[in-house]
């Protein structure tokens, strides 16, 4: 028995999960994000440790024998939070959460005094990513920031938690600017940087590695028979990418989460940071994926239920069930900023182009169609940086809508494949990574891919709208950036 662990943004989720891979159980418990200013977001830890706590004690109560036997914990979490350590590993302040976007000034200092980051990091310097966030508090916080001992992504304080152990996995570590990704290692100069040096990093490893076991007193406290290991785990876009089996070169997933993602894994560092695409380690060996995010997927669609008072089912019922062509009204779905390709932590949404005729219908298909255009973008600068993605699995909150999956399909020009009823996301990838740092089984034989529902192809009658309205949507950004 192995358990799954993802710490979202908007809750955490535990899964128990057999050793056939059927989820045997899972609870999730929720968690709350704070915007104490306009642009912040801020989770307490404490928050997210209560939680855990709350779901593994139902899950031993309620799945005993289960829990009795489970054998590793794997972890997958919201990447690019710092949580900031004192010298007795206090938590110093809340952790300054991935779609915080106050470190925009930061940014452009990190870049002037690591000249070579983008090389090494492959990555722009994003207010999202970790290193921004600790100039940040340097500048703004210095009292803190001169007590920060040690600095850990949140699934990394997660499992400082579970094993009292300060142990980072590849994948998370790439989204902190700090990591060397081609050389899978920390980058001196990169730390330098930011006024830290490698004592206030954890210990590096692989996903695949055993990374900690679980301490005495929670393995009693859950009736576990013996202390299960830890996985090195992974940040949630990789564990999502492991619970999908998209573990080698060519293989590419869709994620419509509260963020967007389009992924390529690959064979090698192949970075494209000029159109803010991240490059990142792959969390299993000697593997890498490129990744273009947008901010606000699935997060555009529930903002717009809060608006118009309906929920976000009731919205997409009013959708034509067969999209006849593209809206006018153009929705630009920057509600937190962009990453990619703009890394504009700066721009906000807009709804453009509206006439006395547009209804709330219109609006719908709207957000669902700019959040297709802003993945459409992400899908644009994968390509630009040499990788070839033909079909895409799609997971996430959002997979759930047929129209939605539509949409895309016909926006991005390649084939989509729904997945049966079933785990995919990063808990279930984290119960693998689990497995295989507790039972040294092959990648490959535990990466299997899941079960598809249906595979859409993109609709020839759309394509050319589709690709029409992308080209308006694109003039979009550039006419609402210096509002
Ligand atoms: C990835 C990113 C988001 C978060 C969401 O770079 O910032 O996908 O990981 O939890």
């Amino acid at each position: 028995m192995f358990i799954g662990i993802d710490l979202g943004t908007s809750g955490i989720k535990v899964l128990l999960v057999d050793e056939a891979q059927r989820v045997v159980a899972s609870h999730t418990e929720s968690l709350r994000v704070s915007n104490p200013h306009p642009g912040w977001s801020e989770q307490d830890p404490a928050d997210w440790w209560t939680a855990l706590l709350a779901a593994c004690d139902r899950l031993a109560a309620e799945h005993p024998a289960a829990m009795a036997a489970v054998r590793g914990i794997g972890l997958s979490g919201q990447q690019h939070g710092a949580v900031l350590l004192d010298a007795g590993d206090a938590v110093l302040r809340p952790c300054i959460l991935w779609n915080d976007v106050r470190s925009v000034a930061e940014c452009a200092a990190f870049e002037a005094a690591f000249p070579d980051s983008r090389q090494v990091t492959g990555n722009l310097a994003m207010p999202g990513f970790t290193a921004p966030k600790l100039l940040w508090v340097k500048a703004h916080e210095p009292e803190i920031f001169a007590r920060t001992r040690t600095v850990l992504l949140p699934k990394a304080w997660v499992r400082l938690m579970l094993t009292g152990e300060k142990i980072e996995d590849m994948s998370d570590a790439s989204g902190t600017l700090w990591l060397d990704v081609g050389a899978r290692r920390w980058s001196r100069a990169a730390l330098d940087a930011t006024g830290l040096d490698e004592r206030a990093m954890p210990r590096l490893v692989e996903g695949t590695a055993p990374a900690g076991q679980l301490l005495p007193e929670l393995v009693q406290r859950w009736g576990m028979a013996s202390a299960p290991v830890v996985a090195g785990s992974a940040g949630d876009n990789a564990a999502g990418a492991v619970g999908l089996g998209a573990v080698k070169p060519g293989q590419s997933f869709v994620s419509l989460g509260t963020s967007g993602v389009v992924w390529a894994t690959t064979d090698r560092f192949r970075p494209n940071a000029g159109d803010a695409v991240h490059a990142f380690c792959h969390t299993v060996p000697d593997t890498w994926h490129q990744m273009g995010v947008t901010l606000s997927a699935a997060a555009s669609l529930a903002w717009w239920s809060r608006i118009a008072g309906r929920s976000e089912g009731d919205l997409i019922a009013e959708v034509p069930e067969r999209i006849e062509a593209p809206g006018t009204a153009l929705f630009a779905p920057y509600l937190s900023g962009e990453r990619t390709p703009h890394n504009d932590g700066a721009v906000r949404g807009a709804f453009v182009h509206l006439a006395q005729d547009t209804d709330r219908a219109a609006l719908t298909q709207a957000v669902l169609e700019g959040v297709a255009f802003s993945l459409r973008d992400a899908l644009e600068g994968l390509r630009a940086a040499g990788s070839t993605v033909t079909e895409a699995d799609v997971i996430g909150g959002g997979s759930k809508s047929r129209v939605w999956v539509e949409i895309i399909a016909a926006t991005l020009g390649i084939t989509l494949h729904r997945l049966a009823q079933g785990e995919t996301g990063g808990a279930f990838g984290a119960a693998r990574l689990a497995r295989i740092a507790a039972t040294g089984e092959a990648v490959e034989s535990v990466c299997t891919p899941p079960e598809r529902l249906e595979s859409i192809t993109p609709d020839p009658s759309l394509r050319a709208a589709y690709d029409q309205a992308y080209a308006r949507y694109r003039t979009v950004y550039p006419a609402i950036r210096s509002l």
